[in-house]
């Protein structure tokens, strides 16, 4: 077992593990991240902590089957790609998506966050770690800058702040060729009522930037492709194998655009 100690926003990565764990362990699974449920097995932390169960774990899973989608769906365009995943936590989506071996794929995250990635999942041809802040921007020329590149950001954006965001938009859109961004965001609403997410709460973690109009951050360099609401996330037929309470408060959330927009998924290209 690995013994961990995190707080604020590394430790929030335990709730989102978790979640796709409690998701794995269903009948009918949307995910289906054994792996992720393995490493809760390997991790010796009380998971019960941050309030995550099987409704709320959903909104989690349906995030990240979205973001699976959308970059699968480019990756399948350009196997010569760069991949950074940002803030990948423990993610496990380079073994969900399964790259072929012409991708290079670059988890980053805090080194601490990296070294736990590393004690617990095992080494792939092709894959790599970078334990950073991704606003030291050194880590970028450990990179290399002359392919296609995807930058997939999951529940990172809003422990940024406006200023090290959009710094960080200017320097990928300055340093790599073209490519895709592929990231989740909150309203301003939804930074606003922070406290009522189990999660950041109990990890004592505080959220920043908050984004309402994603065409925002077209003034960097980027060119907005698409964007989901969270309602948008799970198909009819995803959402019909949710478990009933977490069904029942997406269909709430439809009904009022505010709540609808508080978390949206964004594809930007450059
Ligand atoms: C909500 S968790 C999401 C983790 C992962 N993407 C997932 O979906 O499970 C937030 C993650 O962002 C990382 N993070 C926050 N600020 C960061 C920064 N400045 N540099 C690198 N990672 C950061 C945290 O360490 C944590 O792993």
């Amino acid at each position: 077992m690995e013994k961990v100690r995190f707080t604020k926003e590394k430790e929030t990565m335990l709730g989102t593990l978790y979640g796709r764990a409690l998701d794995a362990r269903r009948a009918d699974p949307v995910l289906g991240d054994t792996a992720a449920d393995e490493a809760v097995g390997r991790i010796d932390y009380d998971f019960s902590r941050l309030g995550v169960n099987q409704d709320t774990a959903m909104s989690v899973v349906i995030r990240a089957r979205a973001m699976d989608e959308l970059a699968k769906a480019w990756l399948d365009r350009h196997p010569d790609a760069v991949v950074l995943h940002l803030g990948c936590g423990m993610d496990t989506r380079v073994f969900r998506l399964d790259p072929p071996l012409t991708v290079a794929w670059f988890d980053v995250d805090y080194p601490d966050v990296i070294a736990l990635r590393e004690r617990i999942y095992p080494a792939r041809p092709g894959y790599a770690t970078i334990g950073s802040s991704v606003i030291d921007f050194a880590w970028l020329e450990r990179v290399p800058a002359d392919r296609p590149t995807l930058i997939v950001a999951e529940g990172l954006t809003m422990y940024l702040t406006s200023a090290t965001g959009t710094e960080l938009v200017r320097r990928l859109v300055g340093r790599f060729p073209s490519g895709r961004l592929i990231w989740d965001f909150f309203s301003t609403l939804g930074i606003k009522i922070q406290f009522l997410n189990p999660v950041v709460r109990r990890a004592n973690a505080k959220l920043h930037w908050g984004i309402d109009d994603p065409h925002e951050l077209e003034r960097y360099g980027l060119r907005l492709l698409s964007c989901l609401d969270a309602t948008d996330w799970a198909s009819p037929e995803v959402a019909a194998r949710l478990p009933v309470g977490s069904r029942l408060a997406l269909r709430a959330s439809t009904l009022i655009p505010a709540l609808r927009r508080m978390g949206r998924i964004g594809e930007w290209e450059f």
